[in-house]
Formats: C-alpha cells, sequence, structure tokens
C-alpha cells in the first residue's frame, strides 16, 4: 500500500487530470483494489452457497464496490439500495443520520449483506442495522470495502473487510468529497 506509484497505463485511465484532484498520496491502487474485491467475492460466494443472499448497498459511496463485488460474486443472488445521509457535505459526520431513499424489496427472511465503501465512526451502520434488524432479515452482516478503525466511535461488526486504512479523508473509487472524485480508480487521501 505505502509508496504505490501507479504505472504509465494506470496513469492513463485516471480521469485525475480532467478533475484536478488535489492528491497528497494514493492509498491503494487499481490492482490491489480488485485483487482485494475477488478474495471478498469469493469468501462471500462461499459463505452464501445454497441461498441467495440480497446485497444491499449504501449510496452513493457503496455503489462503485458493489457493482466490482458482484461481479467478484459466482451464486445467484439479487442487489437493492438504499440512501441514507449523515455528511451534508462536509467531512465530518453530524451524528444524524437518515433514510433518505428506502429499499424496493421485502428483506424478511433474506440472507442480507449490506455493502459499504467505508466505517468511519460507525454511527452511520450502526443506526442503518438497526434499521434493517427490525423488518426480519434471516441474516444480516456487513462487507465493507474500508475501515478507519482509529475514527470508531461504536462497534460496527463487519463480517467483510476490504482494507484497514488511517483516519484520513480518502476519495475515489466511490468515494467522494462533495460529490467530486467518485470516478477515480484508486483510493487516494485528499490534500485537503
Ligand atoms: P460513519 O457514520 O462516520 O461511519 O461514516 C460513514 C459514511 O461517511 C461512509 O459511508 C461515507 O459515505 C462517509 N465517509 C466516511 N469517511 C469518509 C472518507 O474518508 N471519505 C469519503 N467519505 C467518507
Ligand atoms: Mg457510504
Amino acid at each position: 500500500m505505502e509508496g504505490f506509484v501507479p504505472t504509465e497505463d494506470a496513469l492513463r485511465s485516471i480521469p485525475a487530470y480532467e478533475l484536478d484532484v488535489p492528491m497528497k498520496s494514493v492509498l491503494i491502487g487499481p490492482d490491489e483494489l480488485s485483487a482485494r474485491v475477488r478474495v471478498l467475492g469469493r469468501e462471500i460466494s462461499d459463505t452464501y452457497r445454497g441461498s441467495v443472499p440480497l446485497l444491499i448497498s449504501v449510496l452513493k459511496g457503496g455503489v462503485v464496490f458493489l457493482t466490482d463485488l458482484m461481479r467478484a460474486i459466482t451464486i445467484p443472488h439479487h442487489i437493492d439500495f438504499l440512501q441514507v445521509s449523515s455528511y451534508e457535505g462536509g467531512t465530518k459526520t453530524t451524528g444524524t443520520v437518515r433514510i433518505m431513499s428506502d429499499l424496493g424489496s421485502n428483506i424478511a427472511g433474506r440472507d442480507v449483506l449490506v455493502v459499504e465503501d467505508i466505517v468511519d465512526t460507525g454511527l452511520t451502520l450502526t443506526y442503518l442495522l438497526k434499521q434493517l434488524e427490525i423488518r426480519g432479515p434471516k441474516s444480516l452482516r456487513v462487507c465493507a470495502l474500508l475501515s478507519k478503525p482509529d475514527a470508531r466511535r461504536v462497534d460496527v461488526p463487519v463480517a467483510y473487510l476490504g482494507f484497514e486504512i488511517p483516519d484520513e479523508f480518502v476519495v475515489g473509487y466511490g468515494l467522494d468529497y462533495e460529490e467530486k472524485y467518485r470516478n477515480l480508480p484508486y483510493i487516494g487521501i485528499l490534500d485537503l
């Protein structure tokens, strides 16, 4: 992870130039991301074989991760989306979490896997899991691409984790700063 230098090919595919990204450093490169996502996909396939799990992506940050993850999962599964909001634009959690847009499916009796971009304080997921638990899923687990253990304020169980990262504000691969930089194919630390 440390000292990652994108190849010339990778750099050409990165729209960073057009975005004018104030990037301090690249934390996780495209190859490392896809290798880890493939491993997670295999683990999830092994756990849920025989069931048709419902993968719930938390919009909008989790959507890039979900679309790669679902193609690394080899068993039949369904997907759905919901949107929660806690940030309202900035880089610090407000502690106030709202469901902005709810699921289309009934999760009662289903094996549910929440697919999140990042667990920071843990407040968003804690709230979300509580709301989903009330609806009576058969099982309820979390798959998160990133976790910042040093920023955690409440303990949340993460069954599948991509990477632990330092307590820095990161963008790319779905994660944004003021709605920008989601399309970067790597995770980078923003120079704020
Ligand atoms: P938490 O409630 O503090 O755990 O925050 C969870 C949500 O905040 C994530 O799902 C992200 O949408 C957002 N978030 C937390 N840290 C970052 C970051 O470093 N970059 C971009 N978004 C972040
Ligand atoms: Mg999120």
